[in-house]
């Protein structure tokens, strides 16, 4: 048989992390031990993507929905964040990853938006892959304040509203500049995708699967 060549990865991969709190809750833990074990997933997902080829990988690691979980656990997680970029910062600069980030930054604690602005200007002249990592974020969100923005330069009169097409409303979205996912994975046993990226995964493939996110 002729050996066929291996299919080129896709370009742009994003991630609906489920299931850390069953994984914990199955082993007798608490849902936080479930957290750090995503985290050491989230680890492992970006070394198999950056050492695949994928140009860009975006986790949904705080939704807008999130705020309403249990205040205990909305801050853990939050400390789990500033602790897992500052851990993990100089790791990723050392392997060429550009960090960005995607979501409502004012709504972020002002410990973690430092650590989101001190990660992006740290890694922003990387050239390796894009790790794009959506806190606070909510797809429906997103598309509000790019509307937002665009009605308010039509009120100014800068613009007319038949000017607003495909192009300028997805430039004025979180991802702007990066290519749509060709490939949304979401762990866990949910089949949706729970207010994430919407305008832009309007082409996307979808892939769900019953695994839980920490293995
Ligand atoms: C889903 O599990 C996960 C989250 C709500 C967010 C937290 C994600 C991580 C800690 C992973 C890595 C993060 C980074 C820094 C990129 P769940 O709590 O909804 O699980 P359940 O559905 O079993 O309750």
């Amino acid at each position: 048989m002729m050996p066929t060549a291996p299919s080129p990865p896709p370009q742009h991969v994003a991630i609906i992390m489920d299931g850390n709190g069953r994984w914990a809750t199955r082993r007798g833990q608490p849902r936080a031990a479930g957290h750090e074990a995503g985290v050491r997933a989230a680890r492992t997902a970006v070394r198999a993507c950056r050492d695949a080829g994928v140009r860009v990988l975006t986790l949904y690691a705080f939704s807008s929905e999130n705020w309403l979980r249990p205040t205990a656990e909305v801050d853990f997680l939050l400390a789990l964040f500033v602790r897992s970029m500052e851990a993990e910062l100089e790791t990723l600069h050392a392997e060429g990853v550009r960090v960005r980030f995607i979501g409502d930054r004012a709504a972020l604690p002002p410990s973690l938006r430092a650590v989101v602005q001190r990660t992006e200007q740290h890694t922003a002249g990387n050239p390796g892959m894009v790790l794009v990592i959506a806190l606070a974020y909510g797809g429906r969100q997103d598309l509000l304040r790019a509307v937002r923005v665009l009605a308010g330069r039509i009120a100014a009169g800068a613009m007319a509203a038949d000017q607003i097409d495909e192009a300028l409303l997805g430039a004025h979205l979180d991802l702007a500049d990066l290519p749509d996912p060709d490939l949304l994975i979401r762990t866990g046993g949910e089949y949706r995708v729970s207010n994430f990226l919407l305008w832009h995964l309007a082409y996307t493939e979808l892939y769900f699967c019953d695994l839980l996110w920490p293995p």
